[in-house]
């Protein structure tokens, strides 16, 4: 049976408010199935309390339940260990996590790090700035823009025996491209140097499973697989976080405080300073069960097959400069730019014909440096989008094209 991206979309009640919104921002941010929302309505309703706090029922239930969701996300990326799942803001506090925490552990004046120029910015400006702080290199991996590719043999030669991480996306989400994750981790496990994945964009669109990548550490977020906002983890293998030090300090990340000295609680805790996000943690627990009844097989087809047709559909527009490789597979992403509009223009219009699109620079300014562009058109799609939607994008972005040329 095909997949049914109606029978899909009922579960998501922002497309029934009739607000008749072409939704193609789905990079950006994913709408919110009903058991997601139901969930975070009914924790409030119900069980409200402070997680790992209280010895009364509902700071019991409401653990457990938290506890719970840690354990759906493990299970979810195949992560060995529950401890090994550090409840965070979101992926770009993942990030900073890794970056100040694995630095000020593992590196010295003089050490580098290796990234490349396709990350969006969470995963690149904290490792310039802990580069800064601590006088490491950043070095870029070199990334052809004819193929779309990323340098592997310059990549090889870009380690050394100072280079202490190598933080890399899985997927662009410019470009909606994936990179040689294996390949690259791969060489840097022959070197012994550990591997941050960014999944942000991949985890909506294949499966992850982080044994299986022998990743060292993975960021994500859970409101760009219609979770909740203000929630992610860093997953991260338990050799690397024990011997990290604490990222931030405050309630429940200690063991024992004395008036001169602290000592921490056991992971994953050691990294959740503070009242964590615990009602979005469990509404994700919520989406999770509500992904997993997916067949994702047929999901994750039916994206590919969503993208090929928007590719073949805005290709035929003779205004049209895409950015991608129509041979590589690609996961959610569409960048373009139309002949002579700027794209904040074009979004304008879009607006006013109710198609939702993200332009600029996607927060990935040194990728727009090497397109040699100030910014781009994307469309990102979603399972619960339809080829309607697209065919719906084509015609406004005839109609754009008109509206800046009538009077050529
Ligand atoms: N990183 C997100 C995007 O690509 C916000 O739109």
């Amino acid at each position: 049976m095909p997949w049914d991206p109606i029978l899909f979309r009922n579960h998501f009640p922002f497309f029934s408010n009739d607000l008749d919104i072409t939704y193609l921002d789905n990079a950006a941010t994913t709408q919110k199935n009903i058991e997601t929302i139901n969930s975070l309505s009914f924790f409030y309703s119900h069980f409200n309390a402070n997680v790992h706090r209280g010895a009364h029922y509902l700071s019991i239930k409401a653990t457990e339940l938290f506890e719970d969701a840690r354990n759906k996300i493990q299970h979810f990326i195949n992560a060995k260990n529950s401890n090994e799942i550090i409840f965070t803001k979101g992926t770009t506090d993942a990030i900073n996590l890794v970056a100040f925490s694995y630095i000020e552990q593992f590196c010295k004046s003089g050490d580098n790090i290796i990234t490349t120029p396709i990350e969006h910015h969470s995963n690149f400006v904290p490792w310039q700035l802990a580069a800064k702080r601590k006088d490491l290199e950043l070095r870029v991996i070199p990334f052809n823009t004819n193929n779309y590719t990323l340098d592997l043999e310059a990549f090889k030669k870009l380690v050394d025996n100072n280079t202490k991480i190598i933080a890399i996306t899985q997927v662009s989400n410019v470009l909606g491209i994936a990179t040689p994750v294996n390949e690259i981790i791969q060489f840097a496990h022959s070197k012994n140097i550990p591997v941050l994945l960014d999944a942000a964009q991949s985890f909506p669109h294949m499966p992850i499973d982080v044994q299986q990548l022998d990743a060292d550490f993975v960021s994500l977020s859970a409101h760009k697989f219609y979770g909740p906002t203000g929630i992610g983890i860093l997953f991260g293998k338990e050799k690397w976080l024990a011997a990290m030090p604490p990222y931030q300090s405050g309630g429940e990340m200690i063991d024992q405080v004395s008036i001169d000295h602290t000592t921490f609680n056991e992971l994953p805790f050691k990294f959740e300073a503070g009242t964590p996000n615990y009602a979005d943690a469990i509404a994700w627990g919520a989406t999770i069960d509500f992904i997993n009844q997916c067949d994702k097989n047929l999901m994750f087809g039916y994206e590919e097959e969503l993208w090929n047709y928007a590719y073949q559909k805005l290709s035929s527009l003779p205004f049209i400069k895409i950015f991608a490789i129509p041979e590589q597979k690609h996961y959610g992403a569409l960048s373009f730019l139309l002949d002579g509009i700027h794209p904040y223009d074009a979004a304008t219009v879009l607006d006013e014909l109710k198609i939702a699109v993200r332009v600029g620079h996607h927060c990935a300014q040194p990728l727009m440096s090497i397109l040699g562009v100030s910014g781009t058109i994307r469309a990102s799609f979603a399972p619960y989008n339809t080829k309607d939607d697209i065919d719906k994008l084509v015609e406004g972005l005839k109609t754009v094209y008109k509206f800046f040329n009538k009077n050529k």
